[in-house]
């Protein structure tokens, strides 16, 4: 009976040690859906994030009678989330599978590190790409998906539990493809491109098909690879989500570049300044208590849009007045007026 004790507490002890050897591994799996762990990925050296830098020069790509990429320059930065924005058509994911060796340009470059893709050695460890959600043998499981990913990129087939993991997929790993769900699989698609531990990551549309949790979670993920020195490149539809999550932007509409920079710089080119939402009982009567450079326009029943006065300002004048204010919110200048206008004219489908 001893024995038998001493063998059981033994074997705990064990479990518990190894538990906290694997990397990646919790004591329970049971959030499958989102993972509250952060993204714990090796340390990204001086020397590999130089190498992380995205340039795309002159490129183009013509189909017959489309010009899907026009003469397209630009640069993504490593250490950042780039968003990859442009109306339906506008050559976004013509760009990337370009970027990932999958078209062949009709003229320029598109180069990772100053090499391009295909040139690159190990391209697999160096570049992730998720351009659809992913797409697998129907009957296989998803951990047998990865671990065929794991021997054809040289990477021990423990990996392929550890990205299992990384996305929220352990307790589904050993499902059967053919029953995945339209979000399960982009996240498998993402498990995948993490496989080689690669210093850039590539991605078309990657939120698609997520829930809210899931597209908390991506941008979690995207924002921690991104601080940990890693080159991240995001195409979306979703203004309010690369507000949210890209700190550069790069815009683009039928094939050329309509704007480049941060997104507070791209958001303040085109659009208004700031402005301030006032909601008040008597809007006449704070009107008139405004300086002269104040500029009132009407925004619904009891609510106006005040320029060139701040919110200090129109609160004070309204503390003069006696007058009652229910609201006061400033608004910075917005993304999505900056997009409309620099793609205004350009969003036809071609
Ligand atoms: N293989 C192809 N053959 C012919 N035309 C193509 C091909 N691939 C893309 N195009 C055309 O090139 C243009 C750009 O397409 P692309 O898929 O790059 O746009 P996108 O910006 O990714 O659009 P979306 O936001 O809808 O995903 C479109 O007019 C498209 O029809
Ligand atoms: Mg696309």
């Amino acid at each position: 009976m001893v024995i038998l004790l001493a063998v059981l507490v033994l074997g705990g002890v064990v479990w518990l040690v190894r538990s906290r050897d694997v990397p990646g591994r919790r004591a329970h799996a049971d959030t499958a859906w989102a993972p509250t762990r952060p993204f714990e990925g090796r340390t990204i050296t001086g020397a590999e994030i130089a190498g992380g830098k995205i340039v795309v020069s002159g490129l183009t790509k013509h189909y017959q009678n489309v010009k899907a990429v026009d003469d397209l320059s630009f640069a993504v930065e490593p250490g950042r989330v780039t968003g990859f924005m442009g109306p339906n058509g506008a050559g976004k994911t013509t760009t990337l599978r370009m970027l990932l060796g999958l078209v062949t340009p009709t003229a320029g470059t598109a180069t990772i590190g100053g090499i391009r893709y295909a040139d690159l050695d190990q391209p697999a460890r160096r570049v992730g790409g998720v351009l659809e959600a992913s797409a697998a043998h129907k009957g296989r499981t998803a951990r047998d998906h990865l671990r065929i990913i794991c021997r054809a990129t040289g990477v021990p087939l423990a990996r392929a539990d550890e990205v299992l993991e990384m996305v929220g997929l352990a307790a589904a790993g050993n499902r059967k493809f053919g029953g995945y769900s339209l979000g399960m699989r982009q996240r498998l698609g993402i498990a995948a491109a993490l496989i080689g531990d690669p210093q850039v990551l590539i991605l078309d549309e990657p939120t698609n098909g997520l829930d809210p949790q899931g597209i908390r979670w991506m941008r979690d993920l995207l924002k921690a690879l991104a601080a940990g020195g890693r080159t991240v490149l995001v195409s979306s539809h979703l203004l309010s989500e690369m507000e949210l999550l890209a700190d550069d932007l790069i815009i683009v509409a039928a094939g050329r570049l309509a704007a480049q920079g941060s997104v507070a710089s791209v958001a303040g080119s085109i659009s208004r300044g700031s402005r301030t939402l006032v909601r008040t009982p008597d809007v006449a009567k704070l009107t008139a208590a405004l300086d002269s450079e104040a500029v009132v326009t009407p925004a619904g029943t009891g609510e106006v849009y005040i320029t060139g006065a701040d919110a200090a300002a129109i609160g004070d004048a309204a503390l003069r007045a006696g007058v009652a204010i229910h609201q006061l919110v400033t608004q910075g200048p917005d993304l999505e007026d900056a997009f409309l206008e620099l793609t205004r004219g350009k969003a036809a489908i071609r």
